[in-house]
């Protein structure tokens, strides 16, 4: 039998709707929840994410800022702009555009920004309170993963969950966060020997490795639910996963499309944290 699609645009769009009440909320108390986005250099992909965050905080209401500067801009420059922000009142997330030029360190970049706007939640500290089970602002691809598994009846709760990818934007928080919600948690990588045999453990499949159509499959348990979090360019332009979806599409319960995916939730929990710091910042 074929698996059930995971609509990530659909969920996406009901999470935006619920959110919409709790914006007009905060703005009748006379709260505009606040991001600015800072885009250093001109990677063409960084572009298209930064024009989509600022699109989506149009659609929300939002107040937001996209400061677009020079590849050559001093490490120095960009940190005195974090400050500027972290001090503002009207801002309530930042977010760093990453990858950065390579004159820049990334790591002094994102310790600079305030925990409290940490709304990528890649600070240290964030990372911590995420890893001790506190109320931090959750990484936005990962937390999106919890929320499809979630709001298709397939929680995390007593199942094996293997991971695949080991970064710290996805594989490392994602893993953490279905630990939290009470999965047995597999984490595997480049390294691991045998991982189709390892990807055939799983209940949950989480792909994040960035190599096209990786998965075959032999990889996927019957009726095993399969979250594809890869985003690669074919040769011939076109969008695909880490998992070969038109191979894999009968022997899985449920999938994840791409595009149409996990993409979509990406900046919709960018959106969820902005909100929250918002609310947070005021009482
Ligand atoms: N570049 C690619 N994905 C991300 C992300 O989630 N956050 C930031 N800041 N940069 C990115």
């Amino acid at each position: 039998m074929s698996a059930q699609i995971i609509d990530g645009k659909n969920i996406s769009d009901a999470i935006r709707e619920e959110m919409r009440q709790e914006v007009d909320q905060l703005k009748s108390k006379g709260v505009t929840p606040g991001l600015v986005v800072i885009l250093v250099g001109e990677d063409p992909a960084s572009q298209v994410y930064v024009n989509n965050k600022a699109k989506a905080c149009e659609q929300l209401g939002y107040y937001s800022e996209v400061v677009r500067l020079p590849a050559e801009t001093s490490q120095q420059a960009l940190l005195d702009l974090i400050d500027k922000y972290n001090r503002s009142d009207v801002i309530h997330g930042i977010l760093v555009q990453l990858p950065l030029p390579k004159h820049i360190e990334e790591k002094a970049v994102i310790d600079a920004i305030s925990v409290e706007k940490d709304v990528d939640g890649f600070h240290p500290v964030s990372v911590g309170n995420l890893m001790i089970g506190d109320d931090a602002l959750l990484p936005c691809t990962p937390s999106g993963v919890i929320e499809l598994l979630k709001r298709t009846g397939n929680s995390p709760a007593g199942k094996h969950a293997v991971v695949i990818g080991r970064s710290n934007i996805v594989g490392k928080p994602v893993s953490m966060l279905l630990l939290r919600e009470n999965a047995t948690v597999t984490m595997c990588h480049s390294r691991t020997p045998n991982l189709p045999e390892m990807a055939r453990q799983a209940d949950i499949l989480v792909v994040a490795v960035g190599v096209a159509k990786l998965v075959k499959k032999e990889w996927v348990k019957e009726g095993a639910v399969v979250i594809d979090v890869g985003m690669n360019r074919l040769p011939d332009g076109k969008l695909c996963g880490d998992v070969d979806y038109d191979d894999v599409l009968d022997t899985a319960g449920w999938i994840t499309p791409v595009p149409r995916g996990v993409g979509p939730m990406t900046i919709t929990m960018l959106m969820a944290n902005t909100l929250k710091s918002a609310k947070r910042a005021n009482g």
